[in-house]
């Protein structure tokens, strides 16, 4: 051991690493519960990627049409393309109402309806009885700004429940006893750089997406999947990696999302000869079908040269038909988005648009309840003692193939309550916090340290762009097998480079260039479990979409992916059964069939 980091303990019940919506959820609800819960933070909460979901939250409540949470099941499955568990998607979807309400009574400052509702409009791949119906207005909103009400509000209940949080603090990795059982992390304080070993019974990540991996994305710059990444380097696998959501409407050029809801007030998209093209991909639904489809049909359009601009690489998304005040009550975030960034009045011009990276479906495998699974070849359900993931870092599965949009803030309250209820059942009967094995921690610090010393050549943002470069080129919205090869090699080389970085910054307070260079430390093993896992699966499904294998194979396909990395750089697969089964006999299994809009 070469390093001397000084030590300050802590014993918490519960841990939650992360305070975005699923994480402050959960913290609030292990609190509510009389948890003695702290929630560790790399950035100040109301800072978290939540903030920036716009259009709404799902929930059959049936505010604006007829619609119940079995309609809402069946677009999530169908919208998953038969990836999603159908256990979690009942859990999920029968729970939301209660959920939204819950948050309306939390202090939830909702758009309403006339009469005093919560406003709800409609959202892709939303539809009324079970796809035969007209679109289902599902989205319940807070004008587009539903991410940022729903954080503020949680945050302030969370505070009003007097929860310990730990703002700014950068989790090194999990500490796991010799049973594998997580029994607590390591972080390092950013404002005084001091070290810290947080003990618990249950520990629950809640670190969000990895978009950070692509060049375009509509992530912001937190996004580094810093808990997928502590599963990796702990052997456990992640599950479902090859399936990345392009959102169709990030803003040309700027990456920014333009929310769906735009869409679902009425816009529509055109190509360069004015066409409204949707209608030739999703007669029925048009604009508002589900995000891959309408992200490939915008792809197909580029690809044919039907693209918009001097480079004919966009497509032009139409609100100005709008009544203006209208736009101006629901819409004020793109509005202002569309003047800020390309100085478009969008009541009066079309705004450019291109598809996006949005989120991730894959990440940390868990069952219903948020355990965490540790399959191996006896038990595919087996579970990691004392460990929970939700919000975009969990594969729960309910998003499958293909998220819904409005699916994912719905996803991060329930199961951030669940895994409040889940961490307070495992607690009675861990009755002792377990000891921590020295050599295991000085195994992280050793690592943080051999970061913090590099003395290299290359510089941090120069390995992160060649990531971000080749991620989007080799793992784009249509793939192949010799694209995804080309990335795998590059991406290995990427990966080398970083043994040659430099760290000019030595110090331990505030040291953003460190803490930069452990965030991409984390992206680069994300991105190399991404490009493996979608050259793995050899067939087309939602997201995934192979030219070289255009159908989707229920026969060999109907499976989660599993990865593995090991410390060499190799990765190990296998594949755990989707659950076709349903939680309870209140609805039926939904059975795959061909999935058209
Ligand atoms: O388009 C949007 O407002 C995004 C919503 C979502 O990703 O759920």
């Amino acid at each position: 051991m070469n390093h001397t980091y000084k030590i300050t303990n802590h014993e918490y019940d519960v841990l939650v690493i992360g305070a975005g919506g699923s994480g402050l959820r959960a913290t609030l609800g292990c609190a509510e519960l009389g948890l003695k819960t702290a929630c560790i933070s790399k950035v100040y909460p109301t800072r978290s990627h939540t903030v920036a979901a716009q259009g709404g939250i799902g929930a059959a409540l049936g505010n604006m049409t007829e619609d119940n949470w079995k309609w809402h099941m069946y677009d999530t499955v169908k919208g998953s393309d038969w990836l999603g568990d159908q256990d979690a998607i009942e859990y999920l979807t029968s729970n939301a109402p209660e959920a939204v309400i819950e948050l309306e009574h939390y202090g939830m400052p909702f758009t309403r309806t006339n009469d005093g509702k919560i406003y709800q409009r409609p959202f892709g791949g939303h539809i009324q009885n079970e796809g035969a119906g007209g679109p289902a207005m599902r989205a319940c909103a807070a004008a587009d700004r539903t991410g940022h009400a729903l954080l503020h509000t949680l945050y302030q209940q969370a505070l009003k429940n007097k929860v310990n949080f730990f703002v700014e603090y950068f989790v090194l990795d999990l500490i796991r006893d010799i049973e594998g059982k997580c029994c607590g992390v390591i972080a390092w304080c950013l404002e005084d750089g001091s070290m810290h070993v947080f003990h618990s019974h249950v520990t629950i990540i809640a670190t969000g997406g990895y978009g950070k991996t692509f060049f375009s994305s509509t992530s912001a710059h937190i996004c580094t999947g810093d808990g997928n990444a502590m599963i990796l380097r702990n052997n456990l696998p992640l599950s479902d990696m090859e399936f990345i959501q392009f959102h169709p409407t990030g803003l040309y050029g700027i990456g920014v999302l333009i929310t769906e809801g735009a869409r679902g007030e009425g816009g529509y998209l055109t190509n360069s000869n004015n066409e409204k093209f949707m209608e030739k991909y999703a007669p029925n639904v048009k604009d508002l079908a589900s995000r891959d489809v309408v992200s490939r049909a915008i792809t197909t359009e580029v690809i044919q040269g039907r693209g918009c601009g001097s480079e004919k690489d966009h497509v032009f998304l139409h609100l100005e038909h709008i009544d203006s005040k209208i736009l101006h009550k629901r819409l004020p975030g793109v509005l202002e988005h569309a003047k800020i960034f390309v100085d478009i009045d969008a009541t009066k011009d079309s705004i450019p648009v291109v598809p996006t990276v949005h989120y991730n479906m894959g990440g940390i495998p868990t069952n219903y309840k948020t355990e965490v699974l540790s399959p191996d070849a006896q038990n595919t359900e087996k579970i990691c003692e004392g460990l929970l993931a939700i919000g975009e870092a969990a594969c729960v599965s309910v998003h499958g193939a293909n998220r819904l949009g409005t699916n994912s803030l719905i996803d991060l309250v329930v199961f951030g309550k669940a895994a409040s209820i889940t961490a307070k059942e495992k607690i009675k009967s861990y009755k002792i916090l377990s000891k921590i094995d020295n050599n295991y921690l000085n195994n992280i610090l050793q690592r943080f340290d051999s970061i913090r010393q590099k003395n290299g050549k290359i510089k941090v943002g120069n390995v992160r762009i060649n990531m971000q470069k080749t991620m989007q080129k080799h793992c784009g919205v249509f793939r192949n097998k010799e694209i995804l090869e080309k990335g795998i090699k590059e991406m290995s080389k990427i990966s080398e480079s970083f043994k040659e970085i430099f760290i000019s910054d030595k110090s331990m307070i505030f040291n953003t260039e460190l803490v930069e260079a452990l965030e991409l430390e984390n992206l680069l093993s994300q991105s190399i479990v991404t490009l493996n896992s979608a050259i793995n699966r050899k067939e087309s499904r939602g997201a995934h979409a192979r030219e070289d294998y255009p159908s989707r194979d229920d026969k060999d396909w109907l499976a989660h992916s599993l990865i593995w990395l090991d410390q060499e750089g190799n990765t190990k697969f296998d594949t755990r059964p989707v659950n076709l089964n349903t939680l309870t006999s209140n609805i039926q299994s939904i059975p795959p069939k061909k999935r058209v809009y």
